[in-house]
């Protein structure tokens, strides 16, 4: 049984029915050659299989390094950039949004704290300057092992916790997420003696959260990587049990995105009305937009947080350039309860609503926003969650991973190699004098 569920019913009136009956031949196409590893970029369809081959020594393994982590750290730095950081960042913070507050010192929980996804020189500073007084362990996550962002921060981190706790026991604290053979990374694990996990040859970056590179960091955490992925093998059982595509919802999905694409609509925005879910809108624009963007074609993966965009890129999706589509993601239940409280002056004029919870005004929200914007041409998907936990969160992550992969396919793509993101590489290492560039 999955719980995640999604509603095209709001845009019935941009796309008919018989248009997605058009893409039954063509999904399922696609679907064999996902399944059989028959498509584009074949190579890279290990995540199809992931979840239900992830074996239960490994994820004991996890638990258990993720123990001894969380046992001498206060802070836990995750170095890695784009595929082999989003992912972790992505479910750490909408699992720990329902206490986002947490006191120093009173928390079993690290903190969780990253480096290496940009270059910023006064943010790694203040990094460095930070964990002076903390106890504190790295995990170092690169795919390549070569990534300039990540091996400049690892380089910087290395040092500090060598010069603070003596290169043995600095040692004890790195654990290294990298290719099982090749790369920097993978060497100086190996020779160092860090705790490694492999990424499998067959996972790319944007799709590697299911491996250590996600579950390590998010069982550090506190988080339990053991429902998260059984949340990701409820869903591909489904998606792969559902051959029909009227009930697959990672087709339906990957279909309807097209077909607004094909009519014009060239941005799609995913909003959601929980700040906690804002990095897995981070995670999707990489998913989606390092997969399809190439070869001149591709949706703009566009990321908004509601209600508080409603205060600034609310204008222009509801008024301006008619090239948007929407996709919700909408939560059912909160984790905690508050009610508006009366008052007696009610100088606010907010008594109309005193006694509702605050989720039911989000709610509310929502809706009227989703009529307000289809009024606006903008049609709308939905992808419900009874709720945000490690259940629900495996269940999106896969079938964000299915639905991307379709869509790839069905834009004639390869959705699992990024060409593109060599080019500003190529120049900045031109730049800096880099030997050989
Ligand atoms: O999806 C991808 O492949 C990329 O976004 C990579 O994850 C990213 O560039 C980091 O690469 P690496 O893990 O090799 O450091």
């Amino acid at each position: 049984m999955i719980h995640l569920s999604f509603d095209a019913g709001q845009s019935a009136r941009f796309v008919s029915p018989d248009e997605v009956a058009l893409f039954n031949r063509e999904i399922s196409l696609h679907r064999n050659n996902i399944y059989e590893k028959k498509g584009k970029g074949n190579d890279f369809l290990g995540w199809v299989t992931l979840p239900e081959e992830i074996s239960g020594q490994l994820l004991k393994q996890l638990q258990d390094d993720a123990q001894s982590i969380r046992s001498q750290s206060e802070v836990v730095v995750v170095i890695g950039i784009g595929g082999s950081y989003l992912g972790a960042r992505a479910v750490i913070e909408a699992l720990s949004g329902a206490m986002p507050f947490k006191n120093a010192g009173q928390s079993p929980d690290p903190e969780i704290l990253y480096a290496g996804h940009h270059l910023d020189e006064d943010y790694h500073y203040a990094l460095l300057k930070y964990l002076e007084n903390k106890d504190y362990s790295l995990i170092v996550i690169s795919k390549s092992g070569t990534t300039t962002e990540p091996a400049i921060a690892f380089r910087l981190l290395r040092k500090h916790l060598e010069e603070k706790y003596g290169v043995p026991e600095a040692a004890g604290r790195i654990y290294a997420i990298t290719d099982a053979s090749r790369g920097a990374l993978k060497q100086l694990a190996d020779e160092q003696k860090y705790k490694s996990y492999v990424i499998p040859d067959d996972v790319g970056g944007r799709y590697s959260v299911l491996t250590p590179v996600g579950l390590l960091p998010i069982a550090v955490a506190g988080y339990n990587i053991e429902t998260l992925m059984a949340g990701a093998v409820a869903m591909a059982e489904h998606l792969q049990k559902e051959d029909k595509l009227q009930q697959n919802p990672a087709a339906k999905y990957a279909v309807l995105r097209n077909i607004l694409y094909n009519k014009g609509k060239h941005i799609e925005i995913l909003a959601t009305y929980n700040p906690s879910l804002l990095f897995m809108i981070e995670w999707w624009k990489q998913l989606f937009g390092e997969s399809e963007g190439k070869e001149g074609k591709g949706i703009f993966p566009a990321g908004v947080g509601f209600t508080t965009d409603l205060h600034s890129l609310g204008q222009y999706i509801q008024e301006g350039r008619r090239s948007i589509f929407e996709t919700v993601i909408s939560v059912g239940n909160t984790r905690h309860s508050l009610t508006i409280p009366e008052d007696s002056q009610d100088l606010d004029g907010l008594n109309y609503i005193a006694g509702k919870r605050l989720s039911y005004v989000n709610e509310m929200a929502s809706r009227g926003t989703m009529m307000a914007h289809l009024e606006g041409e903008v049609p709308n998907l939905e992808i419900r969650l009874p709720a945000i936990n490690e259940t629900t969160l495996g269940e999106l992550i896969y079938f964000f991973e299915m639905s991307c992969a379709l869509s790839g396919y069905i834009l004639d793509v390869n959705p699992f190699d990024q060409p593109g993101v060599e080019a500003y590489k190529r120049n900045m290492f031109q730049l800096l004098g880099k030997p050989g560039a």
